[in-house]
């Protein structure tokens, strides 16, 4: 019999091609999502691409806030067969945001969180692979980023991610039988290759790439470098992308790292180890959709740091993962995304 999973925040970006990924291992879902900043489509289209008819039991769909204890039970009681582990998603994610709203970023992402191992205990589920960040770094000391760096977060979104990893940590030694993952992702981008899911980010991005696909496509006018005279080659930060199938694998096998082993706790960086300037990006997209990018270089942006690249040996060693896809990967499934959804899902 397939083992069930809860993923909260599974039609987002990442937790979209993780279910994907975790369909196409075999695996049972329940994705719990409150739809705030993420598509049922996408849901509609992981099915799709799984092979599953629209109401196959293998992918359920709750709509609730992880927030909610009654929501949480809903997700459980309504689970096939018990669930065996959970990977959580839910959160806010926007560095910027998180400064203007701290007391909605705390209570999604650290008092969601609090409920959701509240609701995994009542139901006799300790297994759980968390979506942290390496936000929560700060403005490194040392680069490439070991896991053992000091957790120094310079905004609320990072505070809250270190929250959450220690809320764990008490958990974990709090009593027997937790297994635990905390991956700190770097810079995921790019989409499945299909072009049928991607990032589809609220109101105008926040990020590099989905600004970039955007501007691509015709949604922006110009990109913004924010500044060219940082401490790198070309003068422009520096950073670890992670294709987000990529990502999703690593999800996948520190799943199965904890399903296959004893209570542990696990905290890993996910990221390729290798660093690309925005230029780099620019011109690696710009080879990617056949058109150049037009863009403009301003002002550093605040809490910006010149470079921040992973070492993952910890994730190769610990789980036998690594990146497999390159820059160029990253930009063609971007653009197979962009191109053939100019406004993303249509909410
Ligand atoms: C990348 C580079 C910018 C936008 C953030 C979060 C992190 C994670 C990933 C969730 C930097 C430059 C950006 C633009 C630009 N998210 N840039 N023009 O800041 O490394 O990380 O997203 O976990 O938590 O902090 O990503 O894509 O915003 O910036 O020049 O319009 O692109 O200065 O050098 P960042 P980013």
């Amino acid at each position: 019999m397939s083992q069930t999973l809860l993923i909260t925040g599974g039609a987002g970006f990442i937790g979209s091609h993780t279910c994907l990924v975790l369909l196409e291992a075999g695996y049972r879902l329940v994705v719990l999502d409150n739809f705030a900043n993420s598509s049922v489509e996408a849901l509609r289209r992981v099915a799709e691409l799984a092979g599953l008819g629209p109401d196959d039991p293998r992918l359920q769909v709750v709509a609730g806030d992880v927030r909610s204890a009654e929501d949480l039970d809903r997700a459980f009681r309504q689970a096939p067969t018990p669930i065996e582990a959970v990977v959580h998603f839910a959160g806010l994610k926007a560095v910027g945001e998180s400064v203007a709203e701290p007391l909605i970023y705390w209570d999604v992402n650290v008092v969601g969180s609090q409920r959701l191992l509240a609701a995994m205990r009542a139901h006799g589920c300790r297994t759980v692979v968390f979506s942290s960040s390496a936000t929560l770094y700060g403005l490194p000391e040392q680069v490439p980023i070991p896991e053992t760096a000091p957790v120094q977060p310079i905004n609320p979104y990072g505070h809250t991610k270190a929250a959450v990893e220690q809320l764990l940590r008490d958990v974990a030694t709090s009593e027997p039988g937790w297994r635990v993952a905390c991956l700190r992702y770097f810079n995921p981008v790019g989409a499945h290759p299909s072009g049928r899911i991607g990032e589809d980010p609220n109101g105008i991005p926040n990020n590099l790439f989905p600004f970039l696909t955007q501007v691509a496509v015709g949604r922006r006018n110009q990109l913004q470098v924010f500044g060219d005279d940082w401490p790198t080659p070309d003068g422009t930060g520096v950073r670890d992308y992670i294709h987000v199938m990529d990502l999703a694998e690593g999800h996948q096998a520190a799943l199965e790292t904890l399903l296959g082993a004893e209570p542990q706790q696990l905290t890993l960086n996910l990221g390729s180890g290798t660093g690309h300037s925005v230029l780099d990006v620019i011109e690696a997209f710009a080879q990617a959709c056949g058109r150049p990018i037009p863009y403009s270089v301003v002002a550093r942006r605040p809490g910006d740091a010149a470079r921040t690249v992973a070492d993952p040996s910890l994730a190769t060693t610990r789980l036998g993962w690594r990146t497999r896809r390159s820059l160029t990967e990253i930009c063609r499934d971007g653009w197979a995304w962009q191109s053939a959804n100019p406004s993303g899902y249509t909410r």
